[in-house]
């Protein structure tokens, strides 16, 4: 085996081993391990700056706008590196598998869809527990309705209060909405709204989900759990938070 010492000055008192290729692989060898400690190192760091979050969206949604936005909520989660799923309030049953929730409803006739609304109630006491942050869809149309009323403020849902206090939520937002009047209508309001011709000013279709300010909120809530996006995250750069 070639000895292993200090290179010499004199690079010709090496010239054996080097024309061996020992010295060659001794170097590369050394540039693999210093390499290899590099990313553990990095990997380390990595791994306690960002520990692995389990996040979910539970939503409820009649004509799917909602579920839309929970999947666009979810998926901008993940691609702040958090293990975020968006799954509809009714069909969820554990929780301890979460770090932290977002929950959103439509809104209907001022309120809630009982969906959401009671997986808060029956759940408070988990969900106060962990961070949890709210959201609604609602509005249509423009960003006033006929009484020059911001359409956010005038949407949010009676229950609301209630229930963001019920679990300390640390926000709660309104996104405008859509609706499909060829839709099937779901239940005695929507039928009765879609026979009224006054229902066709007030609630205008179309699809008003604004992606950019939805996509903004879930980075708020990325860096609210302390996380950072990926494309923030190089070797080398200082970290934001
Ligand atoms: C009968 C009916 C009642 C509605 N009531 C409200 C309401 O009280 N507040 C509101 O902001 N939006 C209301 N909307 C609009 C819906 O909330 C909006 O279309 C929402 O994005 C639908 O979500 P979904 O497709 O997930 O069910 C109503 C829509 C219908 C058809």
């Amino acid at each position: 085996m070639t000895p292993v010492g200090p290179r010499p000055s004199d690079g010709r008192l090496f010239a054996g081993r080097i024309a061996d290729g020992s010295m060659e692989a001794l170097d590369s060898g050394v540039a693999e391990a210093s390499r290899r400690w590099l990313v553990c190192r990095w990997d380390f760091a990595e791994s306690r700056r960002r520990p692995a979050m389990h996040v979910l969206v539970a939503y409820a949604s009649r004509h799917g706008a909602t579920q839309g936005i929970a999947e666009r909520i979810a998926e901008t989660l993940q691609a702040a590196g958090i293990d975020a799923e968006a799954r509809p309030a009714a069909s969820v049953k554990k929780l301890a598998e979460y770090d932290a929730f977002v929950i959103g409803s439509a809104a209907y006739m001022f309120h809630w869809l009982k969906d959401a609304a009671g997986f808060v109630r029956r759940n408070r006491g988990a969900l106060a527990a962990k961070p949890v942050w709210l959201f609604s869809s609602g509005p249509l149309g423009g960003p006033t309705d006929a009484q020059g009323r911001d359409q956010k403020v005038a949407a949010i849902p009676k229950d609301i209060v209630e229930l963001a206090e019920a679990v300390h939520a640390r926000d709660h937002r309104v996104f405008f909405g859509a609706y499909d009047r060829a839709g099937k209508p779901i239940g005695f309001a929507e039928r009765f709204v879609s026979l009224m011709p006054a229902a066709k000013e007030a609630m205008p279709a179309g699809d008003f989900r604004d992606w950019s300010e939805i996509e903004a909120w879930a980075g708020e809530i990325a860096r609210d759990l302390g996380l950072v996006s990926p494309a923030e995250v190089r070797p080398g750069s200082t970290p934001t938070r």
